[in-house]
């Protein structure tokens, strides 16, 4: 077992030691990044919105035209394969074996790695992401997708020039979301964050950020805003199921603090996770 997970890789459902866990180089998972994935928070008290990631990603694969065809087993893989452990649930939906017939002899992985050792702060360039769909509509609009490539190069790239991160932007620099997370901030105590209708990925924590947001009475602003907006900000935050909520520390040149109301909707959230699991 490689250190890469916490138990077995579940290979549609067949427990699989992690170094016998391959996918076929004809997948065309693997040839054209045509499949889809989910990554969801296992606590030791369950899977936070297991449901709702399942819904999205029933939703990315019927965008895709791959049919799911047992949810009901696929939520048992899930839950086999957190067990009560604590970390990061994957799963990976491949294209299969015929690019004709999406989904054709595919292979559903599903395993437990441990969570990163988190740092406590990001530090984010921002980038132009010519490539996002950023309101365009395209057939895989809305697909949490295999093809992460341009995702991973703007983090490549926002590292490369000592950033942690990068906050993308669409056209007339509106602010879009992270590679891997969602994008927020707060300016004279009000909570912004970018609309679904740019087209950013539907988010789970967001989700549940605003609900929070929500409970503590905050006033929440959700639309398309300039990246001015962004470096203009009190405080600055990304979501994510594998960062939470997590404070950002520079938005390119400009240096900021972790604070309070980021603070408040830290701790809202792990309540809700308490209480959504108890
Ligand atoms: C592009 C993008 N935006 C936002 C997120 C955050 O989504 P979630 O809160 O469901 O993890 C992710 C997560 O992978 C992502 O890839």
């Amino acid at each position: 077992m490689t250190s890469r997970t916490i138990g077995p890789v579940l290979m549609n459902g067949v427990r699989t030691e992690p170094a016998e866990a391959a996918v076929s180089v004809f997948d065309i998972g693997f040839q054209r990044g045509y499949g889809c994935f989910e990554a969801m928070r296992s606590y030791a008290d369950g899977v936070f919105r297991l449901d709702g990631h399942l819904d999205r990603l029933e939703r990315s694969a019927a965008h895709l035209r791959i049919e799911l065809r047992d949810r009901e087993a696929l939520r048992s893989w899930c839950v086999e394969a957190a067990e009560g452990g604590v970390g990061v649930l994957r799963v990976y939906v491949t294209g299969g074996m015929d690019a004709a017939r999406p989904g054709r002899d595919n292979i559903i992985v599903v395993y437990l790695e441990p969570a990163p050792a988190a740092p406590t702060s990001v530090r984010l360039d921002l980038l132009d992401a010519p490539w996002h769909a950023d309101g365009k509509v395209s057939e895989l609009t809305g697909a949490k997708t295999l093809s992460y490539g341009p995702n991973l190069a703007a983090t490549i790239e926002a590292q490369s020039k000592g950033f942690d991160d990068a906050a993308l932007l669409g056209s007339g620099g509106i602010v879009l979301e992270g590679p891997t997370f969602s994008l927020g901030w707060v300016k004279d105590g009000v909570v912004f964050t970018p609309s679904l209708e740019s087209h950013i990925l539907a988010s789970i924590t967001r989700e549940a950020t605003l609900e929070v947001a929500e409970r503590l009475g905050l006033h929440v602003s959700v639309g398309h805003f300039h990246r001015s907006e962004l470096t203009e900000a009190d405080e600055v935050f990304v979501m994510s199921t594998v960062r939470e909520i997590m404070p950002v520390t520079a938005v390119g040149d400009i240096d900021l603090e972790p604070g309070p109301v980021t603070g408040m909707l830290r701790a809202g959230f792990r309540e809700l996770v308490t209480e959504e699991l108890a």
